[in-house]
């Protein structure tokens, strides 16, 4: 009811009246005061009023119909000035000034639209400056893309030279060992092409989940037992913390899998030989909660938040012992918001810790 009384039309009604009842008042007073100046030969006014009815009438009409748009245009002028102001910001936005905003009190109609103008030039900075955010990590993309695609590459393309050159010179063991080479940095090509492929699989909008009940401790079982292999070779025990009951969740098996697989594979890779992870299993009145430990390498803290970050590695140097493209915690991120999951990292005292929640209900 409040919001109808301070309506612009109301508002406006009234304005018109209030112009009406002041032009009224004003041509009231104009005709006493002539009344007042006639007043000696009152008569000969009454006289040349009736003789000229029609224009007397027609004189008051005009200076009614003149005082009344006076008083409208009067007081309307603070409206107008701040239409004018909204038009004025809406130019400024158009220029490229984003982000300004109209400071005004207003509860009616010009009001609300302030607040609009207000919440679409914010809205406005806030896209501008995400799109130049994605643009510069697109380029990044395409740095780190082009960097990892060709120092393989131009190894591959040096050690098949030399294996040329060996076959000139009949020298078969240098030439095994060069195949031998060039064949490993092909699987690295192939491990990023297919990281990549996975990534923009995963993080795109169209990605349909296939959500499944989902026995959490039998999957992070399987995962483990996949990674056996590379767990035998570091000689790393996995200790695993799994409570009796059963937790389950709603997800894409699949996907979750390739979470866990990521985490415990990251875990092996940066742990010393001989070396012990941990990996926790509790029930939560949501959901799941697993929590993945490693010791010995930890993350400095000022690489903690941009551990995420596509091609991030702690390490920049792509040529250490944990070769890996920097892509596996992205993919890992983008599946679990995808499940509206939360993973969260930790990394001191000697150990990093990664935790993740997923919801019974995705
Ligand atoms: N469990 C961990 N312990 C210590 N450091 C870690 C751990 N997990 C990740 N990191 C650090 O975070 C970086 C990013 O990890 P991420 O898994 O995204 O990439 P990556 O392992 O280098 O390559 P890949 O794409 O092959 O997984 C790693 O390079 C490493 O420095
Ligand atoms: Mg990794």
């Amino acid at each position: 009811m409040r919001a109808k009384l301070n309506s612009i039309r109301i508002k406006l009604i009234l304005t018109y009246l209030l112009s009406a009842v002041l032009a009224g008042v004003c041509v009231f007073f104009v005709f006493m005061t002539v009344c007042i100046a006639f007043y000696y030969n009152y008569e000969d006014f009454l006289n040349w009023v009736n003789a000229n009815v029609v224009v007397f009438l027609l004189a008051v009409m005009l200076v009614f119909i003149m005082l009344m748009s006076a008083f409208f245009l009067l007081l309307t002028k603070k409206s107008i000035k701040f239409i004018e102001k909204i038009t004025q910001l809406v130019e400024q936005i158009s220029e490229g000034n984003l982000g300004i905003q109209i400071f005004d009190e207003r509860t009616d109609e010009l009001g609300n639209l302030s607040k609009a103008v207000n919440k679409m030039s914010s809205e406005l900075e806030r896209l501008i400056a995400e799109e130049k955010r994605w643009e510069k990590s697109k380029d990044e993309m395409i740095n780190n893309i082009s960097h990892d695609l060709r120092t393989p590459l131009t190894s591959i393309i040096g050690y098949l030279q030399m294996i040329i050159e060996c076959k000139q010179n009949d020298n078969e063991d240098y030439m095994m060992q060069y195949a031998h080479v060039a064949y490993s940095k092909c699987e690295q090509l192939k491990l990023l092409v297919d990281q990549l492929f996975e990534f923009t699989n995963v993080s795109s909008k169209e990605y349909k989940l296939d959500i499944t009940k989902i026995d959490v401790a039998e999957l992070v079982r399987q995962v483990v037992a996949g990674l056996m292999p590379i767990l035998q070779e570091k000689n790393i025990c996995c200790r695993i913390d799994f409570p009796d009951e059963k937790v389950y969740t709603s997800a894409d098996g699949t996907l979750i899998a390739r979470v866990f697989d990521n985490l415990i594979s990251n875990a092996v890779k940066y742990s010393p030989n001989g070396g012990n992870i941990d990996v926790m299993l509790r029930k939560e009145p949501f959901g799941a909660f697993v929590r993945v430990t490693n010791y010995g390498i930890t993350i400095p803290e000022q690489n903690l938040p941009y551990i995420f970050d596509r091609f991030y590695r702690v390490d920049k140097s792509r040529s250490n012992s944990c070769a890996g493209v920097g892509l596996g915690l992205a993919i890992v991120k983008s599946i679990v918001e995808k499940h509206k999951g939360e993973i969260h990292v930790k990394s001191n005292d000697n150990k990093t810790v990664f935790e993740v929640r997923l919801n019974t209900n995705t």
